[in-house]
């Protein structure tokens, strides 16, 4: 039997990815940073099937329990998978997903989930065949997109560029690549804290949502403005300007929703707290100066960034002033992250 362990973490875009063109590939390039704190854990246990068999066979556990769900779409997903990687054919997975902060919370899990996942089997794939891939994080990131898109931005830590950009040569609409070359002082150092203004199932799946923009009336205005706001983040992230960045990231968040609520069957993630809390943002930025910004998932949880130098500030002003806006008083605290790493099993 041969077993390998990843642990991999979600990432907050701040340029966003909204809209999907062929085999799973970004309308628009999108740039983000991984978090440190919102992980998930896969292990997958290979076990060479004697009977010759030709078909994918998988058991699948999340958080321990036998998910029938999740294994039937990570099935989908592994039937894509082995045509590259036509070991699969040969071998029972046994699958064992678990995340460091709750299912139900609202925090997105497909992108540490199918990071985590493509990384295990890429790991696999080079222990099985024992060829080295040429390039195991971009293959890792390319598995991870065919998962799901935003998961290719999560095979790296810090900050990740994913689709073809002028200024990047080595971009790919394929797979992310790592940019933390580029990035100032400033911005190496900044806080996340996720705000969970609503836990569960969103009403509408990112799927949906993506397909949605293909009837999109502003979908090409979109695409451009997107790609033209990855070429400025990327000078921002450069430069250091904080403003600059507030601006941008926030603007960013608010056209993913504007583009929800113009689409011809038009819906809204955010909620009222949502929009509370972003005024009370601006209220607090306004009178202190301090270095902090949101942005926003699909979804009415409100991502709050602020600059390390003002963490304490920043967290007082959660405590006193925010809370109340979230379920259950309910917020998860994160940096950006160093990225996934293989944990040996024993
Ligand atoms: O990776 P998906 O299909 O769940 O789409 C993610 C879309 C956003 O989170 C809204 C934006 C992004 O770039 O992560």
């Amino acid at each position: 039997m041969t077993t390998n362990t990843w642990q991999s973490p979600s990432n907050i875009a701040l340029v966003k990815y909204w809209g999907k063109k062929g085999n799973q590939l970004p309308a628009n390039s999108s740039i983000s940073f991984s978090l440190n704190n919102a992980l998930t854990t896969t292990t997958i246990e290979a076990q060479y099937k004697e009977s010759n068999v030709n078909e994918i066979s998988i058991s699948f556990y999340f958080e321990n329990e036998k998910n029938e769900i999740f294994e039937a779409k990570i099935f989908t997903y592994l039937e894509k998978v082995a045509i590259d990687f036509t070991w699969l054919y040969q071998y029972h997975l046994t699958i064992y997903s678990s995340n460091t902060f709750p299912h139900s919370s609202g925090i997105a899990s497909s992108a540490s989930a199918f990071s985590a996942l493509a990384l295990c089997l890429c790991s696999l794939h080079e222990e099985i065949t024992s060829n080295q891939l040429l390039n195991f994080y971009e293959t890792a990131s390319y598995w991870a997109r065919i998962g799901s898109g935003s998961a290719c931005r999560s095979v790296y830590g810090g900050y990740n560029l994913w689709g073809k950009t002028p200024s990047i040569a080595k971009s790919s609409e394929e797979y992310a690549v790592n940019v933390d070359e580029c990035i100032h002082p400033n911005f190496k150092s900044l806080n996340d804290t996720i705000l969970i203004v609503e836990k569960g199932k969103k009403a509408v799946s990112s799927s949906q949502g993506h397909a949605l923009l293909k009837e999109h009336p502003f979908a090409q205005l979109r695409y451009d403005i997107a790609n033209q706001n990855t070429e400025k983040l990327l000078s921002i992230l450069y430069s250091g300007d904080f403003d600059s960045f507030t601006r941008l990231v926030e603007s960013e968040a608010l056209m993913l929703h504007a583009l929800m609520m113009t689409s011809p069957t038009s819906f809204i993630l955010v909620k009222p707290n949502t929009l509370a809390i972003i005024e009370k943002i601006w209220d607090f930025r306004n009178q202190t100066q301090t270095e902090l910004l949101f942005t926003l998932d699909a979804g009415a949880n409100v991502h709050l960034i602020s600059s390390d130098k003002h963490n304490e500030q920043v967290q007082q002003f959660v405590k006193n002033e925010l809370i109340g806006y979230c379920q259950n008083g309910l917020y998860f605290c994160n940096t950006i992250g160093n990225g996934p790493f293989k944990i040996n099993n024993a």
